[in-house]
Formats: structure tokens, C-alpha cells, sequence
């Protein structure tokens, strides 16, 4: 079983915690000559940042040289504790926040600080935490929204609109009502499925759940997993939901003070949801 990965810069625990999967590869003699097969991970990510340093004033960095991947058909994870800028993370890789040093790559391209409406025609998709529907106007206006930048013919945004509905038929019977009237659930819908209509390749999503009941719950993890696993879309996903993000995740990272403090793919850890966790809340300094 391979090792997870910890940030070498990052001092050793300081604290015991139990000795698991993700033990370094120098504490477990057995595995020293063993040859390293390449992984999955070790692929390029479709999108990707290499150190990126961000903050919201001159005398401050909130991400301090934090890297992420995120690839085709898998989900990645960004779990940390409050204030530790897993937002902040997604607002600078979508362009909201311009880096001061470090690099986003799509593919091989180099988009740091292209502009949030690039983004989207560049095909880069935004979730934010936060509700971000125009709760006045209907349901309908809302997914159409998301090809404004696009201008479509009428023909192709009906097409797109009608291929929103079959995926999401509970929309379909709000079309008309004022998208502040659907459920915390409903509206997240919306957003997914207004999202969809730009049919982006990449996906970033801030804590999807937030304030949804555990049903609806599921059901949006469920989508986000079919965006990978049925859409190939790359998903970078942060969610305090620790327990039910990693159910659905391929790989994980645990972020801390702005930078990862580690990292590894979700299989290493069999079914030890108990060791992710616990390194959660290790980095949370409970
Ligand atoms: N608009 C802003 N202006 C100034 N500082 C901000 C702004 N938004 C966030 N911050 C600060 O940046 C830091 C990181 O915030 P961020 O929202 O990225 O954390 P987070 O990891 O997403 O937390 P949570 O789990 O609570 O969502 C915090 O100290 C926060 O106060
Ligand atoms: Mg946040």
C-alpha cells in the first residue's frame, strides 16, 4: 500500500496519533525495496496550481504556496479547518482573487489570473459556498444564465435547457417560480444544472451541502459524483463535511494555514475513514 504523502516542510507531529496507512515510507522498513509503480496521481491534473500565494490585502497571504490537482473522471477533496482558505483557494483558482506568485495551469496552459468570465469560456465551472442564484428572478432565467457569456442560438440554449431538465426533472416542474422560493437542495440543483448548460470540463464546488438536510444531502453528493464519474468532469471539491465528501472522493488533501499539510489518494485508505478523519482533526489541532 503506498504511503500518503506528507508536506516535507511541515515539522513531524508534534502530538501522537495512531499509527496508520499513511505512516512515511522510511518509518516502515518492509517497503524500502520495494519498486514504485506509477500512480494515477502522479499524472498531470487537468487543472492545476503550483504554489500559489493569495490573500485579500497587500500585507497578507491567506494561501501561502498551496498546490492541488484535479483530473479528469475523479473528485479531489480540500478538507481543513475554518479559516484555512479552502474558499480562498477556489476563488483564486477561478479568478477572483489574483495570485501574487505561484501558477494555475489547464492542461498545459498557463491561466493564472485570467478572469472569472474567462474562466467559464475556458471552460472552468464555480460552485460557490455560498447561495448564488438571483433569487428573483425564475428558475428558468437562472439556467439560462449560464451561457450568457456565450451568447447561444436560441435552438442550442432550448437544447441545453431541455437536456438540464431530463437531469434534473424536480427543476423542470419549478421552471417558473422565483428560484428564492426552491429549498437550500433545490437551489444548489439549480446551480449545478445551471452550470451544466456551459458544459464545462472542469468543476470547483465550496461545501455543496451546506445547510441542506441529510436527504438532499445525498442526493447532491450524488450528482457531484456522477459529474465524474458519468461526465468525466475534474472536481475540486471542499467541504467540511468530512465523512460524506471522502465517500466520494479519489484523493485528498488536508489543508492547513494555507498549504497542504498532507495528502494521498482516498484508496490508500481502504475503508479507515477513521484515519482521514483523525488527521483531519489533527490539522484542525483537536
Ligand atoms: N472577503 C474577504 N476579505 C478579507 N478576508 C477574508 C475574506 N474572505 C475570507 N477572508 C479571510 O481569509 C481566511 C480564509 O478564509 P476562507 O473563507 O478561505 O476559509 P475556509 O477554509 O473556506 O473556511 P470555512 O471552512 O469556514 O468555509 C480567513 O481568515 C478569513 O477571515
Ligand atoms: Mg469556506
Amino acid at each position: 500500500m503506498a504511503p500518503f504523502r506528507t508536506c516535507s516542510a511541515i515539522p513531524k507531529w508534534s502530538a501522537p496519533i495512531p499509527a496508520r496507512a499513511w505512516e512515511a515510507p522510511e518509518m516502515n522498513s518492509a517497503t524500502a525495496s520495494v519498486p514504485v509503480e506509477p500512480r494515477w496521481s502522479d499524472m498531470p491534473g487537468l487543472l492545476a496550481c503550483e504554489d500559489l500565494v493569495a490573500g485579500y490585502t497587500g500585507d497578507i497571504d491567506i494561501l501561502r504556496g498551496l498546490s492541488v490537482k484535479a483530473w479528469p473522471g475523479r473528485i479531489s477533496c480540500v478538507v481543513g479547518p475554518n479559516g484555512t482558505g479552502k474558499s480562498t483557494l477556489l476563488k483564486s483558482l477561478f479568478g477572483f482573487l489574483r495570485p501574487s506568485a505561484g501558477r494555475v495551469l489547464l492542461g498545459t496552459r498557463d491561466i493564472t489570473g485570467s478572469p472569472p468570465f474567462r474562466m467559464l469560456g475556458l471552460g472552468v465551472a464555480y460552485l460557490p459556498q455560498r447561495p448564488s442564484l438571483f433569487p428573483h428572478l425564475s428558475v428558468e432565467a437562472n439556467l439560462k444564465l449560464g451561457l450568457w457569456h456565450a451568447r447561444p442560438r436560441k435552438q442550442v440554449l432550448a437544447e441545453r435547457l431541455d437536456s438540464a431538465y431530463q437531469r434534473f426533472p424536480v427543476i423542470r416542474e419549478k421552471r417558473s417560480q422565483p428560484a428564492g422560493q426552491l429549498s437550500g437542495g433545490q437551489q444548489r440543483q439549480v446551480e449545478i444544472a445551471r452550470s451544466l448548460l456551459a458544459d464545462p470540463s472542469v468543476y470547483l464546488i465550496d461545501e455543496p451541502t451546506a445547510g441542506v438536510d441529510p436527504q438532499t444531502s445525498e442526493t447532491i453528493y450524488d450528482i457531484v459524483q456522477g459529474l465524474a464519474r458519468d461526465l468525466s468532469k475534474a472536481v475540486l471539491l471542499v467541504d467540511q463535511d468530512i465523512r460524506a465528501a471522502l465517500a466520494i472522493t479519489d484523493y485528498v488533501y488536508v489543508v492547513k494555514n494555507g498549504t497542504v499539510f498532507s495528502e494521498g489518494e482516498r484508496d490508500d485508505f481502504g475503508t479507515d475513514t477513521d484515519a482521514l478523519v483523525a488527521r483531519w482533526l489533527y490539522a484542525s489541532g483537536e
